[in-house]
């Protein structure tokens, strides 16, 4: 059975007290009952100071980037080698807001899903269509394009060692969530598509779903078949909210 999974991505977000803050408030509050997977992804810059917090707790750390490169003359960049050093658990791979404001082809995101994988982190490889994309009928063209890249990179058995979020980037930061059955339909779809080349990697595979995900739609969300649990951003900054996307989570284990 797949278990559920709620990450956090904070984004460019949080200063040391606030995540302090935040951080005491979801360890309090799921110190005895977590039962599903939980991750954060704080930025970079706070990743060391997370990672100390987050110790004896049953929540993992994740990044929001990694470096295409190993170490080296990268000048602002940050490895996947370092990541790992500072404590990294996964790190988030094609996130829609790194493809649209910093470029970041197909080509790229299967480079640091390689990266990722071969410093041994878990990479949340994220994908999802425009509003465009998607009033043009063409969200299975996309998403299955956006797969099939990381595929052809890295073949089937990679997927055993990653999650897969779906993204539909109309519903990111904008409370407009894509329906529970909207959001199945292409989990469905994206886990189809891994089948074809091997059933038990799909059968396996964490399916994520992420967009305006907060407490009030988690449980619908979670009730569907494919969506093994939410890639949260708003939401991930309120303890309270992200515990009750937790809880969700748990009950539809
Ligand atoms: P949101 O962001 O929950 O704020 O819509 C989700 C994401 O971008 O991962």
């Amino acid at each position: 059975m797949r278990r559920k999974l709620v990450a956090g991505n904070w984004k460019m977000q949080g200063r040391q007290a606030s995540n302090a803050a935040l951080l005491q408030s979801l360890k309090a509050q799921t110190a005895d009952w977590l039962g599903v997977d939980m991750w954060v992804a704080p930025p970079a810059a706070y990743l060391m100071q997370v990672a100390g917090l987050l110790q004896g707790s049953g929540i993992a750390l994740a990044a929001q980037n990694v470096a295409r490169e190993n170490d080296g003359a990268f000048t602002g960049e940050v490895s996947a080698g370092m990541l790992v050093d500072c404590g990294c658990h996964a790190v988030i791979i094609g996130h829609s807001e790194r493809r649209t404001h910093y470029g970041e082809s197909d080509a790229l995101v299967a480079e640091k899903f390689l990266k990722a994988q071969e410093a041994g982190l878990v990479p949340v490889l994220c994908v999802g269509e425009t509003l465009d994309e998607r009033e043009a009928g063409a969200t299975a063209a996309v998403v299955r394009r956006q797969l099939d890249v990381v595929l052809a990179a890295a073949g089937v058995a990679a997927l055993a060692q990653a999650v897969v979020a779906y993204e539909p980037v109309w519903a990111i930061g904008t409370g407009r969530t894509a329906t529970p059955e909207q959001a199945q339909e292409v989990h469905a779809l994206l886990r189809s598509r891994v089948a074809q080349d091997d059933e038990a990697v799909a059968a396996g595979l964490r399916l994520l779903y992420g967009g305006s995900v907060k407490a009030a739609n988690a449980a619908a969300l979670f009730a569907m078949p494919d969506i093994d649990g939410a890639l949260v951003g708003g939401a991930s900054l309120d303890a309270n909210e992200f515990v009750a996307i937790a809880r969700a989570a748990r009950v539809a284990q």
